[in-house]
């Protein structure tokens, strides 16, 4: 099967399994395992933050970064399509206590202009803001540029609060965006990545920030139960992902670019505007039955998830070659055959 649902589908390659088999552990409790030392700080190096944190999810790396950032009580302000709104069970509110401020608006992720209406929220009747969330690559498949995140973070700053980033794909925005990783990540004061995604480990993500922070973190960490012992082996996943499959997510990019090619020319309708890095988002035609047609894509051994409001959400990644490219064409073709 082309298992095209998500990137976190991926298996570890045998070169990462060998690197893997060969690190070097110790208790990480005890702060003593050298492998995830060095993914710490390498990690640290590479990001420009004091100091950085394995974490064993993105939910939980998001959810570290607002307990760090908040006081019980305060607002975090964040668009209610963010990850940390929709999809983290909700957990700002027992973790941390916060009520997550919501934005709504027409572009669908956070910018500089919603943090106007906030500014003058400083009074009794509402929670204090303390912290903003961004993220990018956004998880509709857009990367927001440089200039735009710039410009949020700064206003942010300028207003008293801390930004956490979610950059669950921080690598493959980074790849979109053809610039330095430090200036995708701009004046963040917290930053997650997830290992496990596009870049192919098996578990893992990465908190970065200063060392107060990461100190912090470790502590929260550990008392929801993330206290890694001989976590070196998972280091070693991160450290060689970091290493051999950064540059290679363009080709993921340029697959997803044949794919949503392929599709168009083929009849469907394409989200085109959301077509920045490793995700189609798409629609069947009028004709098609969903579940039939989902049904005989498994016949072409092309795995796909059912829509989520009409479209449908095909992901490239490190499992998906250009024989899976290949199938889900004859795929697609044999579809316009039926037609
Ligand atoms: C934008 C974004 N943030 C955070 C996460 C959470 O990562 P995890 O599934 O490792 O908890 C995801 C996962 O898909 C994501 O897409």
């Amino acid at each position: 099967m082309f298992d095209f649902r998500s990137d976190t589908v991926t298996k570890p390659t045998q070169a990462m399994r060998a690197f893997m088999m060969e690190a070097e552990v110790g208790d990480d409790v005890y702060e003593d395992d050298p492998t995830l030392k060095r993914l710490e700080k390498h990690v640290a190096h590479l990001t420009g933050f004091e100091d950085a944190l394995f974490v064993l999810s993105g939910t939980m790396g998001n959810q570290l970064a607002i307990m760090c950032h908040t006081q019980k009580g305060d607002g975090v302000l964040m668009h209610a399509n963010a990850h940390v709104n929709r999809y983290e069970v909700g957990a700002i509110s027992l973790l941390s206590s916060v009520y997550p401020q919501l934005v709504y608006n027409d572009s669908g992720y956070l910018s500089k202009d919603d943090l106007d209406k906030y500014r003058g929220m400083d009074n009794i009747h509402f929670p204090r803001i303390s912290c903003v969330v961004v993220e990018n690559a956004l998880g509709d498949g857009r990367v927001v540029s440089i200039k735009d995140m710039d410009d949020i973070i700064h206003q942010a700053h300028s207003d008293g609060y801390k930004v956490h980033m979610d950059g669950a794909r921080l690598f493959n925005a980074h790849i979109t965006l053809n610039a330095p990783l430090k200036d995708v990540i701009s004046q963040a004061d917290s930053l997650m990545f997830c290992l496990s995604k596009g870049l192919g480990a098996p578990i893992g993500s990465m908190l970065c920030g200063s060392k107060r922070l990461i100190a912090q973190a470790r502590r929260y960490r550990k008392m929801l139960g993330g206290g890694i012992r001989q976590g070196g082996i998972l280091a070693a996943a991160g450290l060689y992902a970091l290493e051999h499959h950064v540059e290679r997510l363009i080709e993921d990019h340029h697959r997803a670019n044949l794919i949503a090619q392929h599709l168009v020319q083929s009849g469907y309708e394409v989200l085109l505007t959301h077509r920045d890095i490793n995700m189609v988002y798409f629609k069947l035609q009028p004709h098609h039955n969903e579940k039939q047609w989902l049904h005989d894509a498994r016949d072409f051994d092309v795995l796909l998830s059912p829509s989520t409001q009409g479209w449908l959400r095909l992901v490239t990644h490190l499992d998906i070659n250009d024989e899976a490219i290949m199938r889900f064409i004859q795929f697609i073709n044999a579809q316009k055959q039926l037609d």
